[in-house]
């Protein structure tokens, strides 16, 4: 038998990881446009920037999303590390950020945080849909009215207005609190139980650890039976109800247009009162852009001292989809130093230095790796900068450099070194 072609595997080009796709620039600009478009609205609302580890212990994401949800049993990427403790890669935000807040005592009085970055759950890849997900989240604690609901959803239409994304449909519903929904689940678990016979497998399997998930189904056939479940608003409590109508009331007073959803339950098991979802109508299963709710149970689940909670998180990727690349093209050179000798490049140093203390937002490019004059003035040109600047040895000699237009067709312009800052911010602010 011939031994396994070692040298062939050795050279294969290393690929990345199913689900875990690469931003190359334009997407990335594109994802960092959007992340900003929602930490400047959470900043504006006078929520703080918290910085989660990507790591936590499995518990905490068992005992918080729920030992029977999907996330949970099917996929959350959990491994023991060299210690032999059972750890994961964040699935979501929300856990992590109430083991932060209650770990450092953040929560004795009202907070407000935000966080930003990577997510990651083994799902079936697709389009909106990868095993490494960009979140970013917002979470307020301690505050048990719907004015916090109606913050957060206020939030997110500010996030919408600011990205210019118009058109997505705010689906709505309430949980009630722990007990009514324990009171609709065994009467839930009996119906189903009474019509196993219509349902599906997937229902069939979920029906008795994760009943209301049943009502989440995509098949057709299965969600025409359980149109005629027992509805979980039949169960609300008077406060839950109370609460409900109150925040929609504020809704209407807000402006912010909602569609009441009974069967929208999510899938993350520590939401109590309000759920939500902002939805690309018609835009089929990876639809949903942002989503939250409230979760007053949580805090005290994991410990701490009952707390009321509620937030959002948007899916940065999914929103992605929808933005035009064009408004967030990643951001064009200023100015192409190009350098031909040895004084030049001392002088183009020193020049560079000048031009980026009057200038911090510029962007500057300074030929690297020697090249002719007109190898480098062909870089320049690709890089679609607005200006080259042009140095060679004979200009230093002469006290001058010279800068080019390179989008227009403004006269060149040849000036004492001294003068080259100012010319080059007065042509980059004409
Ligand atoms: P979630 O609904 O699981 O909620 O995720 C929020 C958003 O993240 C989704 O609406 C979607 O846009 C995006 N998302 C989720 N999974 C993926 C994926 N595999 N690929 C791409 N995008 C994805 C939460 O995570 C809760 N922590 C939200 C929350 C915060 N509730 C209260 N506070």
């Amino acid at each position: 038998m011939n031994a396994p072609n070692t040298a062939n595997a050795r050279d294969a080009a290393p690929q990345s990881v199913r689900g875990m796709t690469d931003a190359l620039p334009a997407e990335s600009a594109m994802l960092t446009a959007i992340e900003a478009a929602c930490t400047d609205a959470f900043r504006s609302f006078g929520y703080d920037e918290i910085r989660l580890p990507l790591l936590e212990k499995t518990e905490l994401f068992a005992r918080s999303i729920g030992g029977a949800t999907d996330i949970v049993q099917k996929e959350m990427y959990t491994f023991e590390d060299r210690n032999g403790e059972s750890l994961t890669l964040r699935p979501e935000g929300t856990a992590g950020c109430v083991r932060a807040a209650l770990e450092h005592g953040l929560l004795n009085s009202q907070r407000r945080l935000w966080y930003c970055g990577p997510f990651f759950r083994h799902e079936r890849p697709q389009k909106g849909r990868r095993r490494q997900f960009f979140q970013a989240g917002a979470e307020i604690f301690g505050v048990e009215t719907p004015d916090a609901d109606a913050e957060i959803i206020a939030l997110c239409d500010r996030v919408w207005r600011r990205l210019g994304i118009g058109g997505l449909q705010l689906r709505l519903n309430s949980l009630g609190t722990e007990q009514s929904r324990r009171e609709h689940r065994a009467a839930l678990v009996a119906w189903l139980e009474s019509r196993a016979d219509d349902l599906d497998d997937d229902a069939r399997a979920r029906m008795h650890d994760n009943p209301l998930r049943v009502l989440d189904s995509k098949n057709p056939d299965t969600r025409k039976v359980i149109e005629q479940a027992p509805r979980l608003d039949d169960y609300l409590d008077d406060e839950s109800r109370a609460h409900h109508e109150s925040l929609q009331q504020m809704l209407g007073d807000l402006g912010i247009a909602f569609t009441p959803d009974p069967l929208l339950v999510r899938g993350l098991d520590y939401y109590t009162k309000t759920v939500f979802e902002w939805v690309v109508p018609d835009g089929g299963s990876q639809s949903t852009l942002c989503a939250g709710g409230r979760y007053d149970g949580l805090v005290g689940r994991l410990g701490g001292r009952a707390t009321p909670a509620a937030g959002c998180a948007f899916g940065i990727d999914r929103i992605a989809l929808l933005a035009q690349p064009q408004t967030h093209a990643p951001a064009g050179l200023d100015v192409y130093a190009v350098v031909v000798g040895d004084d030049a490049r001392r002088e183009v140093n020193r020049l560079a230095g000048q031009l980026r203390n009057r200038m911090p937002h510029l962007r500057l490019v300074v030929n690297c790796g020697g090249g002719s004059f007109k190898a480098q003035m062909r870089r320049a040109g690709k890089s679609d900068s607005k200006l080259a600047l042009i140095v060679g040895d004979d200009e230093v000699r002469d006290g001058v450099a010279t800068v080019k237009d390179m989008r227009g067709d403004l006269p060149q312009q040849r000036k004492p070194l001294g003068e080259v800052p100012a010319c080059i911010e007065n042509r980059l602010s004409s």
